[in-house]
């Protein structure tokens, strides 16, 4: 691994790579956390021959598992056990058509498929889904990466160590969940003993979030961590390079941060946090203003 990966994987930021003509590509977001070299789903054949009676796996489903393939023959510290998880992962169709289903839900429909989701391996070791809370016409949604295990025991995002950070960091710039803001995770369910996602859990999950975001509609997202941005920007940079201006998803403007969970553990880097939270509340400001 190089000295750059190093760093940054001591770091907990990174790197991981997918190009986002790719991921436009596809009906599914695979988040792999480390290199997926430029592929497309044109680029890829069909190398082997389909056995009668069985299915062509459709370009998605090809491209994706590509990825998945790259993904999890690469090599990332701290990441072993996600990487076992996303080793057998497969994008059947069955995955397409799931989360096509997805994105036809209402609020009420997506809440109770989430809390009886059985799509990856964490359920059987959930208290509880964790669906995401906060105001239903949000400002502003914070992204976060999966729930913990307080979030698991009370069934809501950020309530740790890492939730008070946040709330002390919105209300830094006038913001609070309780009136402004809804707050979500890629994940929905806890993966044992804090573990990465691994990317079969993120795929199967990340349909949710894309609905979530739909209805939704925040004004302004706010990605923490590694995870969430690089779900929702598809972008192989590290957080670092990617902080400090505005991106977009599909049309919402997107401001990228350090998780809170790694600020606790890397207090000099909360300057830069800081200035990511001006960063938002300028943005927001600027879009209440044109609105109003
Ligand atoms: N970290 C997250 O990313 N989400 C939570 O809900 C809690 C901790």
């Amino acid at each position: 691994m190089s000295l750059r990966t190093d760093k940054l994987a001591a770091l907990d930021l990174g790197p991981f790579w997918v190009r986002r003509a790719v991921l436009a590509s596809m009906a599914v977001a695979a988040e792999p956390e480390i290199t997926a070299p430029e592929t497309t789903a044109a680029a890829t054949p069909a190398e082997t021959p389909v056995p009668a009676g069985q299915h062509a796996p459709s370009p998605v489903a090809r491209t994706a598992q590509k990825l998945l393939e790259q993904v999890t023959r690469s090599a990332h510290p701290g990441a072993q056990q996600a990487r076992d998880a996303g080793r057998s992962a497969t994008i059947e169709p069955e995955q397409d058509e799931r989360s096509q289903r997805i994105a036809k839900l209402d609020w009420d429909a997506l809440q109770d498929d989430v809390r009886q989701c059985t799509a990856c391996g964490l359920c059987s070791q959930r208290q509880q889904t964790v669906f995401g809370t906060g105001v239903r016409q949000p400002d502003v949604l914070v992204v976060g990466e999966a729930p913990g295990a307080e979030e698991d025991r009370q069934g809501e995002p950020f309530v740790g160590a890492a939730g008070q950070l946040l709330d002390s960091m919105l209300r830094a710039v006038s913001l609070s969940r309780k009136d402004q803001v809804f707050i979500a995770n890629v994940l929905k369910c806890h993966p044992p003993a804090n573990r990465n996602p691994a990317v079969d859990e993120v795929l199967r999950c990340s349909p949710y979030l894309d609905r979530q975001l739909a209805l939704l509609q925040p004004k302004v997202i706010f990605a923490v961590g590694r995870f969430a941005i690089q779900h929702l920007l598809k972008s192989d940079a590290p957080v670092s390079a990617l902080r400090g201006k505005v991106h977009e998803w599909q049309g919402i403007p997107v401001i990228v941060s350090y998780h809170p969970a790694y600020l606790l553990r890397n207090l000099p880097d909360k300057s830069k946090s800081w200035s990511d939270l001006l960063l938002l509340r300028d943005t927001l400001q600027n879009i209440l203003r044109e609105k109003s």
